[in-house]
Protein backbone atom coordinates (compact mmCIF):
# COMPACT_ATOMS: atom_id res chain seq x y z
CA UNK A 1 0.00 0.00 0.00
CA UNK A 2 1.56 2.91 -0.85
CA UNK A 3 1.24 5.86 1.91
CA UNK A 4 -0.18 9.14 1.63
CA UNK A 5 2.90 11.09 1.70
CA UNK A 6 4.16 8.53 -1.27
CA UNK A 7 1.14 9.44 -3.23
CA UNK A 8 1.38 13.53 -2.95
CA UNK A 9 5.17 13.00 -3.87
CA UNK A 10 4.05 11.44 -7.37
CA UNK A 11 0.58 14.17 -7.58
CA UNK A 12 2.88 16.83 -9.38
CA UNK A 13 0.62 19.74 -8.43
CA UNK A 14 -1.41 18.20 -5.62
CA UNK A 15 -2.49 20.32 -2.34
CA UNK A 16 -0.12 21.13 0.03
CA UNK A 17 -2.09 19.18 2.41
CA UNK A 18 -3.11 15.39 1.30
CA UNK A 19 -6.39 13.93 2.94
CA UNK A 20 -4.81 11.71 4.95
CA UNK A 21 -6.67 8.48 4.15
CA UNK A 22 -6.05 5.24 5.67
CA UNK A 23 -6.03 2.59 2.88
CA UNK A 24 -9.05 0.21 2.80
CA UNK A 25 -8.00 -3.88 2.16
CA UNK A 26 -10.15 -5.90 0.18
CA UNK A 27 -12.55 -2.63 -1.41
CA UNK A 28 -12.88 -4.75 -4.64
CA UNK A 29 -14.30 -7.93 -2.55
CA UNK A 30 -16.95 -6.18 -1.66
CA UNK A 31 -20.33 -6.82 -3.27
CA UNK A 32 -20.24 -5.26 -6.67
CA UNK A 33 -23.23 -2.51 -7.12
CA UNK A 34 -22.27 -1.83 -10.26
CA UNK A 35 -20.97 -3.72 -13.36
CA UNK A 36 -20.72 -2.06 -16.77
CA UNK A 37 -19.39 -4.19 -19.87
CA UNK A 38 -19.02 -3.16 -23.06
CA UNK A 39 -21.25 0.39 -23.07
CA UNK A 40 -21.74 2.08 -26.42
CA UNK A 41 -23.82 5.27 -25.64
CA UNK A 42 -24.19 8.62 -27.13
CA UNK A 43 -26.55 10.72 -29.22
CA UNK A 44 -28.91 9.42 -31.93
CA UNK A 45 -26.24 7.49 -34.05
CA UNK A 46 -23.00 8.93 -32.60
CA UNK A 47 -21.25 6.48 -30.35
CA UNK A 48 -19.82 9.11 -28.10
CA UNK A 49 -19.00 6.80 -25.47
CA UNK A 50 -17.50 2.81 -26.87
CA UNK A 51 -17.12 -0.14 -24.76
CA UNK A 52 -16.21 0.98 -21.57
CA UNK A 53 -16.41 -1.70 -18.96
CA UNK A 54 -16.05 -0.56 -15.74
CA UNK A 55 -17.59 -1.74 -11.92
CA UNK A 56 -17.97 0.21 -8.59
CA UNK A 57 -17.86 -2.16 -4.92
CA UNK A 58 -19.95 -1.13 -2.29
CA UNK A 59 -17.79 1.34 0.04
CA UNK A 60 -15.15 2.15 -2.66
CA UNK A 61 -14.86 5.69 -4.39
CA UNK A 62 -14.20 5.35 -8.22
CA UNK A 63 -12.98 8.03 -10.44
CA UNK A 64 -13.85 8.65 -13.98
CA UNK A 65 -11.50 10.44 -15.48
CA UNK A 66 -10.43 12.35 -18.62
CA UNK A 67 -9.83 15.79 -20.52
CA UNK A 68 -12.98 17.99 -21.97
CA UNK A 69 -15.30 15.77 -24.72
CA UNK A 70 -13.45 12.09 -23.29
CA UNK A 71 -16.95 11.07 -22.75
CA UNK A 72 -17.42 11.34 -19.13
CA UNK A 73 -21.05 12.82 -18.79
CA UNK A 74 -22.32 11.02 -21.37
CA UNK A 75 -21.29 7.80 -19.49
CA UNK A 76 -22.70 9.29 -16.32
CA UNK A 77 -25.94 10.53 -18.22
CA UNK A 78 -25.93 6.62 -19.33
CA UNK A 79 -25.35 5.00 -16.47
CA UNK A 80 -27.87 7.44 -14.85
CA UNK A 81 -30.87 6.74 -16.86
CA UNK A 82 -31.14 9.78 -18.81
CA UNK A 83 -29.79 8.64 -22.05
CA UNK A 84 -30.89 5.98 -23.71
CA UNK A 85 -27.82 3.54 -24.12
CA UNK A 86 -26.84 2.14 -27.75
CA UNK A 87 -24.99 -1.36 -26.76
CA UNK A 88 -23.69 -2.94 -23.63
CA UNK A 89 -24.58 -4.25 -19.97
CA UNK A 90 -25.22 -2.25 -17.40
CA UNK A 91 -26.11 -4.37 -13.94
CA UNK A 92 -26.53 -3.33 -10.75
CA UNK A 93 -26.49 -5.09 -7.29
CA UNK A 94 -26.24 -7.68 -10.51
CA UNK A 95 -29.33 -7.27 -11.94
CA UNK A 96 -30.20 -5.37 -15.06
CA UNK A 97 -30.54 -1.67 -14.35
CA UNK A 98 -33.04 -0.21 -16.57
CA UNK A 99 -35.72 2.29 -17.22
CA UNK A 100 -35.49 6.21 -16.72
CA UNK A 101 -33.78 8.09 -13.50
CA UNK A 102 -36.84 8.00 -10.87
CA UNK A 103 -36.72 4.28 -11.36
CA UNK A 104 -32.87 3.82 -10.53
CA UNK A 105 -33.06 6.26 -8.09
CA UNK A 106 -36.42 3.95 -6.52
CA UNK A 107 -33.33 1.17 -5.91
CA UNK A 108 -30.70 3.49 -4.31
CA UNK A 109 -29.26 5.62 -6.51
CA UNK A 110 -28.50 9.39 -6.00
CA UNK A 111 -27.13 10.91 -8.80
CA UNK A 112 -25.64 14.83 -8.94
CA UNK A 113 -25.94 16.13 -12.39
CA UNK A 114 -23.35 18.47 -13.66
CA UNK A 115 -26.04 21.48 -13.02
CA UNK A 116 -26.25 22.45 -9.47
CA UNK A 117 -29.81 20.75 -9.09
CA UNK A 118 -30.80 23.29 -5.52
CA UNK A 119 -34.24 25.54 -6.10
CA UNK A 120 -32.56 28.68 -6.09
CA UNK A 121 -35.43 30.55 -5.51
CA UNK A 122 -36.43 28.54 -2.47
CA UNK A 123 -34.65 29.07 0.61
CA UNK A 124 -32.17 26.70 2.28
CA UNK A 125 -34.49 25.13 4.74
CA UNK A 126 -37.40 25.11 2.01
CA UNK A 127 -34.31 22.96 -0.42
CA UNK A 128 -34.04 21.01 2.74
CA UNK A 129 -37.62 20.47 3.26
CA UNK A 130 -37.80 18.62 0.06
CA UNK A 131 -34.76 16.55 0.16
CA UNK A 132 -35.94 15.37 3.58
CA UNK A 133 -33.86 14.50 6.62
CA UNK A 134 -32.43 18.00 6.54
CA UNK A 135 -30.46 17.48 10.23
CA UNK A 136 -28.44 14.81 8.64
CA UNK A 137 -27.91 17.44 5.72
CA UNK A 138 -26.70 20.00 8.66
CA UNK A 139 -24.94 17.28 11.19
CA UNK A 140 -22.73 16.95 7.39
CA UNK A 141 -22.22 20.42 6.70
CA UNK A 142 -23.41 22.93 9.46
CA UNK A 143 -21.62 25.98 7.58
CA UNK A 144 -25.03 26.05 5.81
CA UNK A 145 -27.20 26.11 9.40
CA UNK A 146 -26.40 30.11 9.55
CA UNK A 147 -27.91 29.72 6.07
CA UNK A 148 -31.03 28.43 6.39
CA UNK A 149 -33.44 31.62 5.57
CA UNK A 150 -31.19 32.22 2.83
CA UNK A 151 -32.35 31.98 -0.65
CA UNK A 152 -30.19 29.04 -1.96
CA UNK A 153 -29.45 30.94 -5.73
CA UNK A 154 -28.06 33.85 -3.28
CA UNK A 155 -25.01 30.85 -1.84
CA UNK A 156 -21.96 30.96 -2.78
CA UNK A 157 -21.12 27.84 -5.68
CA UNK A 158 -19.53 26.06 -2.84
CA UNK A 159 -22.75 26.44 -0.23
CA UNK A 160 -25.29 25.20 -3.35
CA UNK A 161 -22.76 22.02 -3.51
CA UNK A 162 -22.93 21.42 0.29
CA UNK A 163 -26.52 21.90 -0.27
CA UNK A 164 -26.74 19.41 -3.56
CA UNK A 165 -24.31 16.71 -2.08
CA UNK A 166 -26.14 16.95 1.42
CA UNK A 167 -29.53 15.97 0.41
CA UNK A 168 -28.03 13.28 -2.16
CA UNK A 169 -26.21 11.66 0.39
CA UNK A 170 -28.52 12.17 3.21
CA UNK A 171 -30.55 9.85 1.04
CA UNK A 172 -28.10 7.19 2.22
CA UNK A 173 -27.82 5.73 -1.13
CA UNK A 174 -26.53 2.54 -2.63
CA UNK A 175 -24.76 4.42 -5.31
CA UNK A 176 -23.82 8.20 -6.16
CA UNK A 177 -22.97 9.35 -9.02
CA UNK A 178 -21.87 12.54 -9.35
CA UNK A 179 -20.33 14.95 -12.58
CA UNK A 180 -17.80 17.21 -11.55
CA UNK A 181 -18.34 18.08 -8.49
CA UNK A 182 -15.47 20.44 -7.77
CA UNK A 183 -15.79 22.85 -10.80
CA UNK A 184 -15.11 26.09 -10.19
CA UNK A 185 -14.80 25.80 -6.38
CA UNK A 186 -12.00 26.48 -4.17
CA UNK A 187 -9.76 23.65 -3.17
CA UNK A 188 -11.24 23.83 0.57
CA UNK A 189 -14.34 23.63 -0.33
CA UNK A 190 -13.40 21.16 -2.32
CA UNK A 191 -11.76 18.81 0.64
CA UNK A 192 -14.96 19.47 2.54
CA UNK A 193 -17.17 17.53 -0.23
CA UNK A 194 -14.52 14.83 -0.76
CA UNK A 195 -14.63 14.66 3.01
CA UNK A 196 -18.52 13.92 2.79
CA UNK A 197 -18.01 10.80 -0.04
CA UNK A 198 -15.20 9.49 1.58
CA UNK A 199 -17.14 9.22 5.15
CA UNK A 200 -20.52 8.11 3.06
CA UNK A 201 -18.61 5.66 0.84
CA UNK A 202 -16.85 4.05 4.27
CA UNK A 203 -19.62 4.57 7.09
CA UNK A 204 -22.68 3.66 5.19
CA UNK A 205 -20.79 1.73 2.04
CA UNK A 206 -22.05 3.96 -0.64
CA UNK A 207 -20.31 2.82 -3.80
CA UNK A 208 -19.35 6.67 -5.48
CA UNK A 209 -18.60 6.95 -9.23
CA UNK A 210 -17.45 10.49 -9.21
CA UNK A 211 -16.59 12.40 -12.39
CA UNK A 212 -13.80 14.50 -12.54
CA UNK A 213 -11.64 16.49 -15.18
CA UNK A 214 -9.14 17.64 -12.28
CA UNK A 215 -7.21 14.03 -12.20
CA UNK A 216 -5.25 15.44 -9.63
CA UNK A 217 -8.07 16.53 -7.31
CA UNK A 218 -10.18 13.00 -7.69
CA UNK A 219 -6.81 11.17 -6.98
CA UNK A 220 -6.94 12.49 -3.58
CA UNK A 221 -10.49 10.72 -2.94
CA UNK A 222 -10.77 8.39 -4.89
CA UNK A 223 -9.39 4.54 -4.50
CA UNK A 224 -9.45 3.33 -8.11
CA UNK A 225 -9.42 5.69 -11.30
CA UNK A 226 -10.64 4.83 -14.95
CA UNK A 227 -8.97 7.02 -17.72
CA UNK A 228 -11.44 7.87 -20.78
CA UNK A 229 -9.70 9.37 -23.44
CA UNK A 230 -11.99 10.09 -27.28
CA UNK A 231 -14.67 7.74 -25.84
CA UNK A 232 -12.38 4.68 -25.16
CA UNK A 233 -11.16 3.60 -21.91
CA UNK A 234 -7.45 4.29 -22.35
CA UNK A 235 -5.94 3.24 -18.94
CA UNK A 236 -7.36 2.14 -15.19
CA UNK A 237 -5.52 1.88 -11.66
CA UNK A 238 -5.59 2.26 -8.39
CA UNK A 239 -4.81 5.45 -6.52
CA UNK A 240 -1.00 4.93 -6.24
CA UNK A 241 -0.85 3.88 -9.78
CA UNK A 242 -0.81 7.73 -10.46
CA UNK A 243 2.32 7.42 -12.86
CA UNK A 244 0.29 5.24 -15.68
CA UNK A 245 -2.56 7.87 -15.69
CA UNK A 246 0.19 10.82 -16.30
CA UNK A 247 1.21 8.78 -18.99
CA UNK A 248 -1.52 7.80 -20.72
CA UNK A 249 -3.45 11.43 -19.69
CA UNK A 250 -3.82 13.14 -23.18
CA UNK A 251 -5.52 16.60 -23.12
N1 LIG B 1 -26.27 16.69 -26.54
C1 LIG B 1 -25.27 16.27 -27.34
N2 LIG B 1 -25.49 15.99 -28.64
C2 LIG B 1 -24.49 15.56 -29.44
N3 LIG B 1 -23.22 15.36 -29.03
C3 LIG B 1 -22.95 15.63 -27.74
C4 LIG B 1 -23.95 16.09 -26.82
N4 LIG B 1 -23.37 16.25 -25.61
C5 LIG B 1 -22.08 15.91 -25.76
N5 LIG B 1 -21.82 15.53 -27.03
C6 LIG B 1 -20.53 15.08 -27.57
O1 LIG B 1 -20.18 13.84 -26.95
C7 LIG B 1 -18.78 13.82 -26.69
C8 LIG B 1 -18.55 13.54 -25.22
O2 LIG B 1 -19.06 14.63 -24.45
P1 LIG B 1 -19.20 14.58 -22.87
O3 LIG B 1 -19.73 13.26 -22.47
O4 LIG B 1 -19.96 15.78 -22.46
O5 LIG B 1 -17.68 14.69 -22.41
P2 LIG B 1 -17.03 15.07 -21.00
O6 LIG B 1 -18.11 15.02 -19.96
O7 LIG B 1 -15.99 14.04 -20.80
O8 LIG B 1 -16.45 16.43 -21.14
C9 LIG B 1 -18.21 15.15 -27.16
O9 LIG B 1 -17.68 14.96 -28.44
C10 LIG B 1 -19.42 16.04 -27.20
O10 LIG B 1 -19.26 17.02 -28.17
MG1 LIG C 1 -18.78 16.50 -18.63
Amino acid sequence: MTSSAQRAATVPDGPDHPVPRDPVPGLSQRPCVLRVSGLVAGYGDLAAVRGVDLEVHAGEVVALLGPNGAGKTTTLLTLAGELPKIAGEVRYMERPFKGPLHQRVRRGLAFVPEERSVFMGLSVADNLKIGGRSARVLAMFPELGPLLGRRAGLLSGGEQQMLTLGRALAMKPKMLMVDELSVGLAPLIVDRLFDALITTAREDGTAVLLVEQQARRALRVADRWYLLSRGVLAAKGNASDSDALWESYVS
